[in-house]
């Protein structure tokens, strides 16, 4: 029986928000004692960075507030939506190229927009690419992904972890 709840982030090339979504929520489960019950990893819909490390300023954002990014850039492909049981999107373009790999209804209902667990107030639809930005877009999403995924924390907590 598989015993790990495994979550997947996706954007597109995998070095600015996803990672950080990763190490995001890694932080949070560690601060939560919960690292024996999730898995986090993170992938692009696009094969432009396979191999890199995060972008330097989604490592500085993670840096400053206390964590690393270990992660290296890796493709999405079909078998994530198989292995992962939550598949997590930045916005309505990966979720649209997201949705095209899958087979069936069981892995569709796998795939969500991430901020769809976001209970802040300044709710949006999208978590904006920040690649052409400058640090100032990091933060904002660093902000953005710490609020969807305190969200996606207690959403777990209560949906899933207490059957
Ligand atoms: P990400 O940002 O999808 O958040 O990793 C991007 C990184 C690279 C590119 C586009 C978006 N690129 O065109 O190389």
């Amino acid at each position: 029986m598989k015993n790990t709840y495994k979550i997947l982030m996706v954007c597109l090339g995998n070095i600015c928000r996803s990672p950080l979504a990763e190490g995001v929520l890694k932080r949070l489960i560690q601060d939560k004692g919960l690292t024996h019950l999730i898995e986090v990893d993170s992938a692009g819909t696009a094969a432009y960075h396979v191999g890199k490390i995060p972008d330097i300023r989604s490592r500085e954002v993670a840096q400053r507030n206390g964590f690393q990014l270990e992660h290296r850039g890796r493709q999405l492909i079909h078998q994530d939506l198989i292995e992962f049981d939550l598949i997590l999107v930045m916005d309505e373009e990966n979720l649209k190229n997201t949705r095209n790999l899958a087979l069936n209804q069981s892995e569709l209902e796998r795939i969500k927009l991430i901020t769809d667990f976001d209970l802040g107030k300044d709710k949006s639809t999208n978590v904006e690419d920040p690649y052409w930005g400058d640090q100032r877009d990091f933060d904002r999403v660093y902000a953005q992904l710490n609020s969807c995924c305190q969200g996606l924390l207690t959403y777990l907590e209560s949906e899933v972890f207490q059957q």
